[in-house]
């Protein structure tokens, strides 16, 4: 079926993945759980953590290279550089500036950093092809890296087994007729930010009480954002289909890219829809959640593993902390 894209889609990927690997028996050996626990309640078998010293614009300009040699594109054809991250290496400046800056193109493009948590990746790449149909910009990098490790504490169970660091990147640009995205679904409901909340990164002082309830720097009610995310995966990649038009269903996607969590929110969520999960891609066993690099490290493994031919239909689908969810489709 010939689609009609916006005409612009992603151009290469590459991904940066942490050497240190910490396995479910390393995390047994300093806390109380079990491997059978963590991988029946979320698939996880072990995850990576950035060596001391390095942090998220190294994971992120390696990421960046390495999309851009997948894609022929010279670092000084890009004019806009977005980094997707809710963990940057400081406030100020931007890990998007400071990526920038490595890969030798300081003042030659516009950066900056997008915090949509686990859904920043989708968003960056609507924000980047946006600007590219408004006619701004013609080249962008899009970057989805983050360091969630720094901020683990080793005493909460409930979050210390699930996250891992990790980047992950796309180039995005003018395609051939026929390929690049076709349609889009972003959207947050803010009034569930207080599920899941990282403090002592902001402005703000937790209370007394607050810190004696938790005070584990990751905050997260797990079962409200699972019962949230199983919903949020079908009803984004639906709306997004729709968004597409010409009547396209699940039924047309080949393949599909959530966000990797936790595999049962996966699994659940292809079940609510009628997805079957062979057309899934998950690979959260090896890496755990690494929020906005999880789906630029899911996309550049399956083009290393042969999977995607020109011409398949994708869907990226993600949710994060705000609470944000949001699914774009492309024609590869
Ligand atoms: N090991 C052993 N036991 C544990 C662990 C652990 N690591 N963690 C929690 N438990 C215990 C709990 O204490 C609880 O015990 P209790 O019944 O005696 O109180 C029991 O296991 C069940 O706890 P639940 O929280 O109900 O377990 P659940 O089945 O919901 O699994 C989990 C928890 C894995 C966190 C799940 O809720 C989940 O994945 N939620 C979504 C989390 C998520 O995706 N977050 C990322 C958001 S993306 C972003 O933007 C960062």
């Amino acid at each position: 079926m010939a689609l009609k894209t916006c005409g612009f889609g992603i151009l290469g990927v590459g991904k940066d993945i942490p050497e240190i690997v910490v396995t479910n028996a390393d995390i047994e050996k300093v806390l109380d759980t079990s491997d059978e626990w963590i991988t029946t309640r979320t698939g996880i078998k072990e995850r990576r953590r950035v060596a001391d010293g390095e942090n998220t614009t190294d994971m992120g300009t390696r990421a960046a290279r390495a999309a851009l040699a997948a894609a022929g594109v010279e670092p000084g054809e890009v004019d806009l550089l977005i980094c997707c991250t809710c963990s940057p290496d400081v406030a100020v400046p931007s890990a998007a500036c400071m990526i920038q800056d490595r890969l030798g193109i300081a003042d030659r493009c516009a950066a900056f950093d997008l915090n949509a948590a686990c859904t920043g990746f989708i968003y960056g790449l609507s924000v980047a092809t946006a600007f590219m149909r408004a006619g701004v910009y013609r080249k962008a990098l899009v970057v989805g890296a983050e360091t969630l490790s720094r901020w683990l504490d080793v005493n909460d169970r409930g979050t210390y087994v699930l996250f891992g660091d990790g980047a992950g990147a796309a180039v995005v640009g003018p395609t051939e007729p026929g390929r690049g995205l076709v349609g889009e679904y972003l959207r947050a409901d803010g009034s569930l930010g207080p599920t899941l909340m990282v403090h002592e990164t902001g402005t703000r002082v937790r209370t007394e009480a607050e810190m004696a309830e938790n005070p584990s720097r990751i905050v997260m009610n797990g079962r409200e954002v699972f019962k949230f995310a199983t919903a949020a995966l079908g009803e984004a990649t639906v709306e997004a289909l729709k968004a597409a038009g010409d009547n396209l269903t699940l039924a047309d996607l080949d393949h599909v890219f959530p966000h990797q969590a936790n595999a049962r929110i996966i699994e659940s969520a292809a079940k609510r829809v009628g997805l079957p999960m062979d057309k899934v891609y998950v690979n959260i066993h090896k890496y755990g959640n690494t929020s906005s690099a999880s789906i630029p490290i899911a996309l550049a493994e399956a083009l290393e593993e042969g999977r995607l031919k020109p011409g398949d239909l994708l869907s990226l689908v993600a949710f994060g902390g705000g609470l944000t969810y949001g699914s774009s489709i492309w024609v590869w």
